[in-house]
């Protein structure tokens, strides 16, 4: 066929097309802050695939079983770069690898940096979330052929964000394990070093845009807040959030040194927990009023099962809430959260 002609065959869907979308595919590992619904598919307690979770999705509610009250900051981000408004779960068997090659989520509610973490409620670790982006890479291969799925994970923007449940969930909950193992400093040095390994990791298989979210102000949460006031104190657990500035001077400490080490790597650090802070300090910059208990039943307590339709209690207007359940923010946060790793992106060079 004539070069002219094809030209013009091609011009119309060109012509046509939204925007070229800013990167081929948004790729997710972490946690329920960014876990589209892996555990739906997985024998875990740790779900949020019913009512009133979804509530406020687009197009009507629905439970995907991410934890919120709609959408979550990979979903957000991706739309905001052209790509689908909803990131899938990679086990979710409704998607395939078409689906996959233009975002693609691994995150696993429940999970950390430690694999005794993942244990506590039998979540996916984060070696296996390492082991499916292998299997995802080797079928995006079979798919795309080797140069256009190379092309897709080196182009693709990699959103990572872990940590909560390591403190949570395992070291100060159980109090035994890795707390009678290690000062908390020395388990801080231990998720590092963790974390490390596994952006060193996915660098290997061929990561080259890379976020890696910081830790909210974990002692606020309204888990911690009920936790604190049943020991008689009021406000936000400060020792956990002096836990979590401290991890996080240390986790920027390592995302610096991996930039050296690694050139090719486009890896940015989020300052999640100085946002959270100006949001609980200035709810009303972000037309909030509540930053201290979750919209979901009393929102002292209450996430996963305990967050259902059965509460006369849950808020009308989530907009207004700072969290959704007692651990997990709403989409209006989620939004912010979003927003504010793609300016990051772009003033890093990420993007
Ligand atoms: C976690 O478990 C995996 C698989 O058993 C193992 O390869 C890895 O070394 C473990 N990581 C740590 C930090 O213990
Ligand atoms: C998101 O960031 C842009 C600048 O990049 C800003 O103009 C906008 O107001 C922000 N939106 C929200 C909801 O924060």
């Amino acid at each position: 066929m004539a070069p002219l002609l094809l030209l013009l065959l091609a011009l119309p869907s060109v012509v046509g097309a939204a925007p070229r979308p800013r990167v081929p595919a948004v790729i997710v590992f972490g946690d329920s802050t960014v876990d589209t619904g892996n555990n739906n598919q997985i024998p875990t307690p740790l779900r949020s695939d019913f009512p009133p979770y979804g509530r406020d999705m687009p197009g009507g509610a629905r439970a995907t079983g991410r934890f919120g009250n709609g959408r979550l900051p990979p979903d957000l981000i991706s739309e905001a770069l052209g790509l689908p408004p909803l990131v899938p779960a990679y086990l979710d068997p409704a998607y395939g690898i078409d689906d996959f090659a233009r975002g693609v989520c691994f995150a696993s509610a429940g999970t950390g940096i430690d694999n005794a973490t993942a244990d506590v409620l039998s979540v996916i670790p984060l070696w296996k979330e390492v082991e499916y982006y292998a299997e995802y890479q080797r079928r995006l291969r079979a798919r795309l052929g080797r140069r256009r799925a190379a092309a897709v994970v080196r182009g693709a923007l990699h959103v990572v964000s872990i940590g909560t449940n390591d403190f949570l969930e395992n070291y100060f909950l159980l109090a035994t394990g890795r707390f009678a193992q290690f000062t908390v400093s020395e388990f801080e040095d231990f998720l590092v070093a963790g974390a490390r390994a596994f952006l060193a990791r996915i660098h290997a298989l061929g990561a080259r845009r890379v976020t890696f979210a910081g830790l909210a102000a974990i002692g606020c949460l309204p888990l911690e807040r009920t936790t604190n006031a049943l020991r008689g104190e009021a406000g936000c657990v400060e020792e956990y959030n002096a836990v979590a500035r401290s991890y996080n001077a240390k986790v920027r400490d390592m995302v610096r040194g991996l930039r050296a080490e690694f050139p090719a790597l486009r890896l940015a650090y989020i300052s999640v927990y100085e946002s959270f802070q100006d949001i609980i300090d200035n709810p009303g910059k972000y037309g909030l009023e509540n930053v201290e208990e979750g919209c979901c039943a009393t929102g002292r307590f209450e996430m996963g099962f305990m967050c259902n339709d059965d509460s006369p209690l849950t808020c009308d207007a989530a907009d207004k809430y700072l969290f959704w359940d007692a651990f997990h923010p709403t989409e209006k946060v989620n939004r912010l959260m979003a927003n504010q790793t793609l300016q990051v992106c772009y003033q890093e060079g990420v993007l």
